[in-house]
Parts: structure tokens; C-alpha cells; sequence
């Protein structure tokens, strides 16, 4: 993930500094003064003068490549400064997911819409690093409160409470299960309006968001992608006090192909060209508005995707010689595989005896999954520090899926919810509005580094959590 500090070289540096090192070396030269005499000192001298310029030059040539590589990475925008609002009385954002949008999906077809948010806009230059585990409801959740999984609570997308052996499901809007303060709150708690045209835990009641009518759509699949956009634009047409400060607005797309099929297929590149449609009917209607330059527009995902096909398995019931596994211990198999064995079951002994077996070079695969106690996780995964998390974590490679016992299913699709650390798993980050350079790329960042980006524009006091506090600085246009 350090290699990113990398791509903070956009490729205007190179060109810059071509045009900028002929240019200084000339002006040094020519500031020299011709010799006119033709005697051993002036000729000491002029080699003199011409090694004092070379070294000169040279010193130059380094500052420069020091300062253009140390300095932001859009020389261009240096002296930009954030853009006043025009039409709109108070900072607007609208935060927008594409579930499973993989990072690239963004080049695989002519994207006119979501490229003019691009490039009028502010990129993550090599993506979005989502939250482990790489689900759909632990990431929009770390999305909207800043925090990871493990101190947000939605820990997985179905997960059962050690406590009350009650179950979570995508389907649970009790507050219990929900911790964390998602940005609706913190925006109504600030006397400020939000709204959610669908988004994990929108529909929960916590503080003072009790997910208002007509404000907080409860989730319904089958509602139109265009009745969603519709309905976000009409909220501009209230009067300036009614605008919410803060809307989220979700596409399962192009997760839903993503899974059937995998990230290579047409159908891919059909669903991103359908999306696109969508930002564009959107950047038209906030356009007829007056207010496409006033709203910050910051279009995500939550986590990629990458191909699975039925030779990539690993199967609990090929370890029976080392430790029987039975279903009802398994929480979840794939790709994160979460066991809680009952009590009077060492951990640490299920734990051994698994990748006994896995490492025997006897079980199919088994060199593709590693086994941990949560504890013993690394730690750049963060998902240790809840109860909820069940004692012992399986990691597959990527590509790679478990299951109980062999069957004769035969399919190929895609999968995620892998180690954060693939590149597959990563998603997109493009923010357009009066806080953001114009074709700026920055290097890529962690999800929960978002709530703090929103609560900084919309000017407000967001809870304590993981993002970094001086991040926003580090990628909004300064104020003036
Ligand atoms: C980018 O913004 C400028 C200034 O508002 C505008 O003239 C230009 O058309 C925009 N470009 C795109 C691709 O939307
Ligand atoms: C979900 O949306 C569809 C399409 O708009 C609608 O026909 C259906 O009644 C909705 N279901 C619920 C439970 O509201
Ligand atoms: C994440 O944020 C929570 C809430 O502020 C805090 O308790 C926890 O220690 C943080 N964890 C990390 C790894 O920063
Ligand atoms: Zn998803």
C-alpha cells in the first residue's frame, strides 16, 4: 500500500521539468560574461565561469526536482484557492455510492459523465483502499462514520452476537447493532438537514436522526436508478433552508453483475456504461438547477471485485484428519472465513491443528488459506477490537473461496471481501465541487479518511474516529 506515495508524481512533473531545465541553463549561461581575450587566464577563467555554471545548474536542475517532487502533485493548482458558492446559501454534498465499482471499471467503456467529474475534479489516483473485511455493509458504514469495522460494529454483512446469540442480518435496523455516529447524525445534530436515498444503517434511528419521511428512503432494490436521481434533484428545488446539507444516494450496480459474472465480462461494461448515464442525468439536472458548480459531488464505491472459478477452492472437510470443522461453528466461509468454536474448544488448539493441515501440502489448495486467531491478525487489518468478531479469521489468496465439502456445482463469478491490501478490492474516489482542485490526482487513501473530508466542508464538528485529522487539509483547496 506504501507504493502509492508513488503516483503523487503526476505525469505533468516529467514535462514541467523538461521545459523548466533547457530555460534555466540557458538564463545562467548567457548571464555570464563573453571573454573577449584570447589569453590562458580568460580561458581558465571561462572554464572557470563554465564549471561554476554547470555546478550551478546542476544545484538547480536538484532544487527543482526536490521542490516539484516534495510540492503538491498538481503544480497547476497551486494558487487555487476553494470557489465561493454562487447560487446554493450553504455547502451541499452528495455523497454517492456504485457498489462494487472495482477501481478500472472507469476505462472499461466511454464514460463522458463520471470523466467530467474526473477531470474538473479531484481523483484517488490509483483508488480507493477499502476497510477489511471488503463487504458491502462494513464499508459504507466505515464510509459514514470514519471508523473501521471493529469500532463501528457492522463487522461483517451477517454476523451473530457472542452475548445475546442474536443475529445481524443486512436486514437488522435495531440502534444496538449500529455504533458509531454516521454523518445524517452528525449533520442533524448540528441543526443541519441530511437526506438518504438508501445506505447501510440509514434507516436506523440513532440520536437525533429518526430517518424522517420523504428524507430517508427505506431500501427497496427494485426503485429505479432514475426515480433515485429524480428524487436527489427535487431536493434542490425546495426552498435554501430545506436543501439537506448532506445526501447519500446507491447503486447496487455494478456489484450485482460483478458477482454473476466476474470484472471481465460485458455485462460489466454495460452496467458502468448504465451508471455513467446515471451521473449524467444528474450532472444535467443540477445543471438546469444552477447549482452543478455549488454541490460537492463525491462519487465512490465500497470495494472491488475479482474473478472466482470452481478450481479456487478450499474445503473445511478435506482437514478431518487434523480437526473436524463442523458447519455450526462456521459463521461465514468465504472469503473471510469467521469460526467460533464452542466453549471448551481451545482457539489457539483450532487454530493449530488447521494449518497443520492446510501446510501438510495434503489438503487441495490448502497453501491458500492461513488461518489466524484475531488477535494475531495483522494489524493493518484492524479487526481485532470487538467482541463480535469471531476468535478465529481464515485469509484466502485472492481468487481463492471456502466450502464445507466438495460438491458437483460448476461456476465462475466474482467475489470480494478479501484482504484490503489487493489491488482488485479497490474502488474509485472522485469528489468535484468548490473545495476540490480541478484534475487534481492524490495518492490513494483508506475509506474512513471520508468522514472528515465531509464534515470539513459542511463546516461542522464530526465524533471522534479513525480518519486522520489533518487529511482534509491535505487534499481541499485552501480557503483563500
Ligand atoms: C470544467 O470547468 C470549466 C470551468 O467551469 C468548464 O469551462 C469546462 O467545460 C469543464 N470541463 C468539463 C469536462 O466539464
Ligand atoms: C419497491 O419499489 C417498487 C418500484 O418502485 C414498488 O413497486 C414496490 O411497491 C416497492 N416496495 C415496497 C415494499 O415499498
Ligand atoms: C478508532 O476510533 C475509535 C473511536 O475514536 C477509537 O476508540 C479507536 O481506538 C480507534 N482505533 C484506531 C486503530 O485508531
Ligand atoms: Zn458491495
Amino acid at each position: 500500500m506504501d507504493s502509492d506515495s508513488i503516483s503523487i508524481l503526476t505525469s505533468k512533473a516529467p514535462t514541467k521539468r523538461e521545459e523548466e531545465l533547457p530555460d534555466s541553463t540557458d538564463a545562467l549561461l548567457s548571464s555570464s560574461d563573453a571573454p573577449q581575450k584570447s589569453s590562458t587566464k580568460s580561458v581558465l577563467f571561462i572554464s572557470l565561469v563554465l564549471s561554476t555554471c554547470v555546478a550551478l545548474s546542476a544545484a538547480i536542475a536538484i532544487a527543482f526536482l526536490f521542490f516539484s517532487s516534495s510540492s503538491s502533485s498538481n503544480s497547476e493548482s497551486i494558487n487555487e484557492v476553494a470557489r465561493p458558492l454562487t447560487k446554493l446559501k450553504h455547502p451541499v454534498v452528495l455523497l454517492i455510492s456504485s457498489d462494487g465499482f472495482r477501481f478500472g471499471y472507469q476505462f472499461k467503456t466511454y464514460t463522458p459523465n463520471i470523466n467530467r467529474l474526473i477531470k474538473n475534479g479531484t481523483e484517488a489516483e490509483s483508488g480507493l483502499i477499502p476497510v477489511f473485511p471488503t463487504l458491502t455493509f462494513p464499508n459504507h458504514y466505515s464510509i459514514v462514520t470514519g471508523l473501521y469495522p471493529a469500532y463501528h460494529g457492522i463487522i461483517n454483512n451477517y454476523f451473530t452476537d457472542p452475548e445475546t446469540n442474536e443475529v445481524f442480518t443486512m436486514a437488522s435496523h435495531e440502534p444496538k447493532w449500529w455504533l458509531g455516529e454516521p454523518l445524517w447524525e452528525t449533520v442533524v445534530n448540528h441543526g443541519l438537514k441530511a437526506s438518504t436515498y438508501f445506505w447501510p444503517g440509514s434507516e436506523v434511528h440513532k440520536g437525533s436522526w429518526n430517518c424522517p419521511k420523504d428524507y430517508c428512503m427505506f431500501y427497496n432494490s427494485s426503485v429505479p436508478f432514475e426515480e433515485r436521481v429524480d428524487t436527489v434533484l427535487k431536493y434542490f428545488d425546495l426552498s435554501s433552508s430545506d436543501i439537506p446539507s448532506f445526501m447519500t444516494l446507491y447503486f447496487e450496480d455494478p456489484d450485482h453483475q460483478g458477482h454473476q459474472v466476474g470484472p471481465d465480462d460485458p455485462l460489466i461494461t454495460e452496467a458502468v456504461a448504465n451508471i455513467d448515464e446515471m451521473i449524467g442525468k444528474l450532472i444535467r439536472g443540477l445543471e438546469e438547477r444552477g447549482v452543478f458548480e455549488d454541490v460537492t459531488v463525491i462519487m465512490v464505491g465500497d470495494h472491488g471485485m475479482v474473478g472466482t472459478c470452481d478450481k479456487k477452492l478450499i474445503f473445511l472437510d478435506d482437514l478431518t484428519s487434523w480437526i473436524e470443522i463442523p458447519t455450526e461453528w462456521v459463521q461465514y466461509y468465504t472469503p473471510l472465513l469467521a469460526i467460533c468454536p464452542p466453549s471448551g474448544y481451545s482457539p489457539k488448539d483450532v487454530v493449530a491443528k488447521m494449518n497443520e493441515g492446510l501446510k501438510s501440502g495434503k489438503v487441495d489448495n490448502g497453501q491458500y488459506l492461513s488461518v489466524y486467531l484475531k488477535e494475531e491478525l495483522p494489524s493493518r487489518l484492524h479487526y481485532a477490537a470487538s467482541d463480535r468478531i469471531p476468535p478465529i479469521i481464515g485469509l484466502v489468496q485472492e481468487g481463492y473461496k471456502v466450502e464445507q465439502k466438495r460438491s458437483t456445482r460448476q461456476e465462475c463469478g466474482g467475489a470480494h471481501g478479501y484482504d484490503n491490501a489487493f489491488f482488485s478490492m479497490r474502488t474509485i474516489f472522485i469528489a468535484h465541487g468548490p473545495q476540490f482542485a480541478r484534475g487534481r490526482k492524490v495518492p490513494s487513501f483508506e475509506n474512513v479518511q471520508i468522514y472528515n473530508l465531509v464534515t470539513t466542508i459542511l463546516n461542522i464538528q464530526g465524533a471522534a474516529n479513525n480518519g486522520t485529522a489533518s487529511f482534509p487539509q491535505s487534499i481541499l483547496l485552501p480557503s483563500h
